[in-house]
């Protein structure tokens, strides 16, 4: 099955613009910040948003639309709940930083500079997300590979 082939692709493929978009992200919250520094952080963000839609689009398809093992495998699964517990605690960790990137952004389009205060605290909550990303990577092998289930 094609489609399922491309899915799977598509599905890695963000883990490896994801992983090294939040780590670039860190790196570059943590540099000056004038107008090129805010370019790096942006451009970078910008690649950590399309592998969380990438995860998010092939991941549900994958797990519900009956491309893998089916939906009753992956509830059953306390592998995929934890994988989908700590993919909610990026979520979580990744609001504010979301939300005052945002803000950034208009606000650096209006030709105003930003308060960038909060970025040491959003470059060592990247690297935090990094890290959870590996856990994730680490989850889904354990599923592909059967474990999940007490007994
Ligand atoms: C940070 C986010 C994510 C990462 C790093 C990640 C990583 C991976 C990796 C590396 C695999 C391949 C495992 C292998 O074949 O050895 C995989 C498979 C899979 N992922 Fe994800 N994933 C993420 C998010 C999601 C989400 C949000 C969903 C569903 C809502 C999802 C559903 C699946 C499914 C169904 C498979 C197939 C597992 C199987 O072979 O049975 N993933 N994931």
């Amino acid at each position: 099955m094609a489609i399922r082939w491309l899915f799977a692709t598509l599905h890695l493929l963000a883990l490896g613009i994801g992983l090294g978009a939040v780590w670039a992200r860190g790196r570059a919250l943590q540099a000056e910040l004038d107008a090129a520094g805010l370019r790096r952080v942006f451009y970078a963000d910008n690649w950590w948003g399309i592998a969380a839609l990438m995860w998010l689009a092939t991941g549900l398809a994958r797990a519900f639309a009956g491309l893998e093992k089916g939906t009753a495998y992956y509830l059953h699964n306390h592998v995929f709940w934890a994988k989908m517990g700590l993919f909610l605690v990026i979520f979580i960790l990744e609001l504010r930083p979301m939300l005052t990137l945002i803000r950034w952004r208009r606000q650096v389009h209006r030709g105003e500079q930003p308060e960038t205060q909060a970025a040491g605290q959003f470059a060592r909550l990247s690297v935090l997300e990094a890290g959870l990303v590996v856990l994730i990577a680490m989850a889904a092998t354990a599923i592909a590979r059967g474990y999940g289930f007490p007994g």
